[in-house]
């Protein structure tokens, strides 16, 4: 479904990303681990078109996607949740969730938005509220389910658990697993890489702008170095 083949990118005249190798199949949920500052996050950039490329190649469901602008991709059917949420304070939750369906005017939209409350039970309590006032954890929930609203084929998601309490994490982990269920490919860039180990089938490892390990989650997870440098076991 997704082909990353070579991908650098640069901030000015500093590469973060050093030529960078990865592919999702339709179906998976993969993941992207590695610790602060690896490139996680210029890598999910560079995919959902916002940030620039400087060299090799991504290539969503047959078609090249580096020349496509950002605005487009959504419409190709991939859609990103961001780091820190980027959710809209001062909207209300359903204006953040029909933004989310901004490309759509049909019946669908409202259905769709039954769907996310059904997801995220708390959101349709606060629909009438401003998004400014939830918690993190009903931000992030926010910010996944307004971006499922783009009826995307492929999902990616930035540090969903960043700075969550352990309970609504799992919560979070366990709603990504479902997606599967929904037919929504996700990519998975995290910190916490034991729980996003846990719930996808493959993995890559992220060190200064290089992937530097692959393999499935169950490899990845026996895997001593893993262990070591990610897992803290
Ligand atoms: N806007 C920017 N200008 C210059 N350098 C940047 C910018 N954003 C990120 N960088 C640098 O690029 C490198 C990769 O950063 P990136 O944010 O992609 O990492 P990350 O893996 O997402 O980290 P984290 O887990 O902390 O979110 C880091 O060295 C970072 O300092
Ligand atoms: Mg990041």
């Amino acid at each position: 479904m997704l082909t990353v083949e070579g991908l650098r990118s640069r901030y000015g005249r500093i590469e973060v990303l050093h030529g960078i190798d990865l592919h999702v199949d339709s179906g998976e949920i993969v993941t992207v681990v590695g610790a602060n500052g690896a490139g996680k996050t210029t890598l999910l950039r560079c995919l959902s078109g916002v940030q620039p490329v400087s060299g090799g190649s991504i290539t969503f469901r047959g078609e090249v996607l580096t020349p496509v602008p950002a605005y487009k991709r959504l419409r190709r059917g991939l859609a990103q949740s961001p780091e820190g949420r980027q959710i809209f304070t001062n909207l209300t939750v359903e204006e953040n969730l029909r933004l989310g369906a901004f490309l759509f005017s049909d019946d669908r939209v409202d259905r769709d938005m039954e769907d996310a409350f059904q997801m995220f039970p708390i959101l349709k309590e606060k629909r009438n509220l401003a998004a400014g006032g939830l918690s993190g954890g009903q931000q992030q929930m926010l910010a996944m389910a307004r971006a499922l609203m783009g009826r995307p084929s492929c999902l990616l998601l930035d540090e969903p658990s960043m700075g969550l309490a352990p309970i609504i994490v799992q919560q979070i982990f366990d709603v990504v697993k479902g997606l599967k269920a929904l037919n929504v490919t996700v990519l998975l860039v995290e910190q916490n890489a034991f729980g996003a180990l846990k719930i996808a089938d493959r993995g890559y490892v992220m060190e200064t702008g290089h992937i530097t390990m692959e393999g499935t989650a169950a490899e990845l997870i026996a895997d001593p170095r893993i262990r070591e440098a990610y897992l803290g076991i």
